[in-house]
């Protein structure tokens, strides 16, 4: 038995489908009910950015999430296939007519990805004072909170028609399926097993 989480909403939709075709089976998620099994398998509905947590502390053998929230956490997880889907950047956005000078005193920045911005302006040698914000980044620099945001740039609509430029990128994402490091020795055969036909749907160009 493979315990996989999945993050609530499209990606947890399209994971089951794909196991649906790959592996036959019903898969699918009744009402609100966060444990789904079928078959060989068993499924958590979790937050995405619990993905990872779950994965690290074993309670899923295996998780899909983005490199993105992978990075935020910094749990010590395997990152076993690109699954290729959900591609965003993780980009540093100004007001349009804005600058970027890293060397300018006192940077403020706003963003819910507090670590990925840390590591990012720690390699440059720069200490922000970094706010934490959970939502609608983008508000901060028009409200004259933040210099700058560190934010998810999937299509850039949202910074588009709230006035605001993608100045650097810190990262590209996509997603992930991620092992947690014990159960990738201990159910190594099964999880080989799976990740082959992963890897094959992701060959043929499926993304997740
Ligand atoms: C994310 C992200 C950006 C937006 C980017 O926010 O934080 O605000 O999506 O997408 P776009 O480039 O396609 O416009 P989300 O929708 O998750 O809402 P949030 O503000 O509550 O985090």
């Amino acid at each position: 038995m493979l315990t996989v989480a999945l993050p609530k909403g499209r990606i947890a939709d399209d994971t089951l489908q794909l196991f649906k075709e790959v592996f036959g089976g019903d898969f699918k998620f009744e009402g609100r009910k966060l444990i789904l099994e079928s078959g060989n398998f068993r499924f958590l509905r979790v937050r995405n950015q619990d993905v990872p947590t779950y994965v690290y502390h074993q309670s899923a053998d295996l998780g899909v999430v983005g490199l993105d929230v992978i990075e935020e956490k910094g749990l010590d997880v395997v990152r076993l296939l690109n699954l290729k889907g959900g591609y965003c950047k993780v980009a540093i956005g100004m007001q349009n007519g804005d600058e970027l000078d890293y060397n300018k005193p006192n940077i403020k920045v706003a963003t819910k990805m507090t670590n990925i911005t840390e590591k990012f302006f720690a390699q440059k040698a720069i200490s922000p004072e970094i706010i934490k914000l959970y939502g609608s980044i983008e508000l901060a620099p028009l409200v004259g909170m933040a210099d700058m945001i560190v934010d998810i740039v999937e299509t850039g609509s949202t910074m588009r028609e709230n006035d605001l430029k993608v100045v650097d990128t810190i990262m590209e994402s996509t997603t992930h399926l991620i092992a947690n490091r014990s159960s990738f020795l201990e159910k190594k055969s099964e999880i080989l097993e799976l990740y082959k036909k992963l890897d094959d749907a992701v060959k043929s160009g499926r993304r997740i």
